[in-house]
């Protein structure tokens, strides 16, 4: 949390004030967590076409978190290769097709940054996997998150702005064809020995012997479903600008403007904070949160799943070079992967709002 600060009076008590006392702290105890090469190219595409779903640091939101220990310690190089490459068909992920392969390289090393695969090691012993033990195993523990047909849960990611609240984690789809031509048996059993530390997902290693975590992953893998062609997304989700102006006076600016579009405007947090202490904490990005609650329960009626994916932020971000950019979501090809034209037509007016302000800022 940020401490205690001297209030900076000069400044007018306007719009501004939250912010400018967050600001008024210090800037000069920067983050420098800078990766080198494809690391960095690898990151700004991450900023392009995975933060708007996983988080800029990829925390979490509407998307799985990424970053967690226990999840990147989880994922291979392979798996994260072929999850971008096929996305997740039928659930929210998407398969990015249009990115190269250097791309999807780039990306993989950025996320590697996270953490290495540190996998637990598979006994030698060979089991007869038995479908029909996993199914009873699965109705048992896992059936009341993942689905009855594996198909995972359709809410979760219960954030609103209004108050500070646990992610409440989506359970993903176990019969994806997209999870299961990614994930190796191995992979599986690490998951659902280890579990996941910090989401829901627990540690079975205590609970199912070697052997019925074999049933299970063959129960698992007999559910795989088939379908068709996977929806390949061409646009993507953020569209970052850049700001003509500094980095304090873009966060004033967009402030102003939010206010004058009348949006409410929450306290704004900085993209890191709660992940790292206090000092480390990355001072030069920040989200401006906002909100016209009306629009936000007309699209949260619609779609409840959309959580946090809600267009309610700008990120304002200072780069090393000190050129400012303002990343938000494309709320209209978010909408699109949603499929359901009263959202869309929801999600106009708010996109609307959006470019409005990003203009009135960059003029
Ligand atoms: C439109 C939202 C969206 C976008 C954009 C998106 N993802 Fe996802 N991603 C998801 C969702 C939702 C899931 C969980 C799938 C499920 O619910 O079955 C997921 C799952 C994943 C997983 C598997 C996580 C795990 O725990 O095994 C990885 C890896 C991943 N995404 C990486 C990415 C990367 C890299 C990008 C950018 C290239 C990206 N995603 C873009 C929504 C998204
Ligand atoms: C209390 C709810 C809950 C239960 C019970 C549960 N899971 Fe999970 N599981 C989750 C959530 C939430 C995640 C996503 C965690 C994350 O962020 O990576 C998950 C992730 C997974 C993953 C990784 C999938 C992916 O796309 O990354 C596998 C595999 C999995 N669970 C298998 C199982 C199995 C097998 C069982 C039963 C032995 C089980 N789970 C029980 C909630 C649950």
């Amino acid at each position: 949390m940020i401490t205690k600060l001297p209030l900076p009076f000069s400044i007018p008590l306007s719009a501004l004030v939250l912010v400018t006392l967050i600001f008024g702290i210090s800037t000069s105890t920067l983050a420098d967590t800078t990766p080198v090469n494809s690391t960095q190219e690898g990151e700004l595409l991450f900023k392009k076409h995975c933060t708007s779903c996983h988080g800029i640091n990829g925390t979490g939101s509407i998307g799985l978190p990424l970053s967690k220990p226990s999840v990147i310690q989880s994922m291979t190089n392979d798996y994260i290769h072929k999850t971008i490459r096929s996305g997740r068909p039928g659930r929210l992920m998407p398969a990015f097709s249009q990115l190269s392969d250097d791309d999807v390289e780039a990306i993989t090393q950025f996320m590697r940054t996270w953490g290495e695969v540190k996998l637990i090691t598979d006994t030698a012993e060979t089991v007869i996997a038995d479908p029909a033990k996993g199914k009873l195993l699965y109705t048992a523990h896992c059936q009341q998150c993942h689905g009855k047909q594996l198909q995972g849960s359709d809410e979760g990611t219960g954030v609103t702005f209004s108050r500070e609240r646990k992610l409440a984690i989506m359970a993903p789809a176990l019969n994806n064809p997209g999870f299961q031509d990614a994930i190796s048996d191995h992979a599986l059993l690490h998951i659902i020995q280890q579990g996941r530390e910090g989401t829901p997902m627990l540690a079975y290693k205590e609970r199912l012997s070697h052997t019925d975590t074999h049933h299970l992953i063959s129960y698992i893998r007999s559910q795989k479903r088939t379908l068709a062609t996977p929806k390949t997304g061409n646009e993507s989700f953020t569209i970052i600008v850049d700001s003509p102006h500094s980095f304090d006076e873009t966060v004033k600016l967009i402030q102003e403007t939010v206010r004058s579009h009348n949006f409410r405007v929450f306290p704004n947090r900085f993209l890191e904070q709660g992940l790292t202490d206090e000092f480390s904490v990355n001072k030069r990005q920040i989200i401006i949160r906002f909100c016209n609650f009306n629009k936000l329960y007309a699209a949260l009626k619609i779609e409840p799943r959309i959580g946090t994916l809600l267009p309610c932020k700008i990120t304002i971000v200072e780069n090393e070079d000190g050129s400012v950019q303002m990343v938000y979501t494309h709320v209209e090809a978010v909408s699109k992967i949603f499929n359901n034209d009263l959202l869309a037509e929801a999600f106009k007016e708010i996109e609307e709002s959006y470019s409005d302000i990003i203009d009135e800022v960059t003029l």
